[in-house]
């Protein structure tokens, strides 16, 4: 049975200090005991804090995770910050592809391939993004687009490689805006990637994969959206940045 995840993204908030504080803190609430032991909880603060965080957490109950990576192993890459470095200090997963990579930093298909490959090479798990603009949605492309940005980078994998993806639907116009899918939407998109790859991996891969819903997902709604069929948990951003309200979500399950 594939797992349920609730992961959080940090992006760029926290010092260190405050940082430190919100593990610590998320570290507590999970060691008394989650609602399901089908449940993970991973959680992807910046890079700077990640060896500090790695002692401080209970690695066998939280997955630490980093929101991107180098495409490149090693070498003059001014700024960058290789798998190996992130796996020297205790990281096991990589956010890749959250559209604000993609928008922002010009990310493309090609460029998260190479990073995707280097996260499994070093085994890591992947955890890969997509998902629509309000745009595309409007033009009824929204699923064409999924099927493109999963297809040219998922799908070029080995079947093997790929049994270590998780991935993450995240419209992007529900991206903290407050307005989020609707359980309906989330299902209607996850069990369209679920075909999706029954038809390139086969239907025991697709069922063995994790797909996380993200965008607006807080303690309120998760309870909604995780209980539909091909919603196995959520990318959560701004609500994972209070402990209590983060393990709200987690133990929607
Ligand atoms: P919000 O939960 O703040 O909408 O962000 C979602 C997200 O982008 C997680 O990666």
């Amino acid at each position: 049975m594939r797992k349920n995840i609730v992961a959080g993204n940090w992006k760029m908030n926290t010092d260190l200090q405050e940082g430190l504080k919100l593990a610590k803190e998320i570290n507590a609430l999970v060691a008394k005991g989650l609602n399901d032991s089908n449940t993970g909880v991973v959680i992807a603060p910046p890079y700077t804090h990640l060896a500090t965080i790695n002692e401080h957490i209970d690695r066998e109950k939280i997955c630490l995770a980093a929101q991107n990576c180098a495409a490149e192993a090693k070498g003059a890459y001014t700024g960058e910050v290789s798998v190996q470095m992130l796996k020297a200090v205790g990281v096991r997963a990589v956010i890749l592809g959250h559209s604000e990579r993609r928008a922002y930093y010009g990310e493309t298909s090609e460029i998260l391939l190479k990073k995707v490959k280097l996260v499994i090479e070093n085994g890591l798990k992947p955890i890969f993004c997509c998902g629509e603009v309000l745009a595309e949605r409007e033009s009824n492309i929204h699923f064409n687009v999924v099927k493109e940005q999963i297809e040219s980078v998922l799908f070029t994998l080995s079947a093997e490689d790929y049994k270590r993806v998780i991935i993450a639907y995240e419209p992007v116009w529900a991206i903290g805006t407050g307005k989020t899918a609707s359980a309906e939407q989330a299902q209607e998109m996850h069990a369209f990637i679920r075909q999706l790859i029954v038809g390139k991996f086969g239907a025991e891969a697709a069922n063995n994969t994790t797909i996380l819903y993200g965008g607006s997902c807080k303690a309120s709604n998760a309870k909604e959206i995780f209980s539909k069929p091909d919603v196995d948990g959520g990318l959560i951003g701004g609500a994972s940045l209070v402990a209590e309200e983060f393990l709200g979500i987690v133990n929607a399950f």
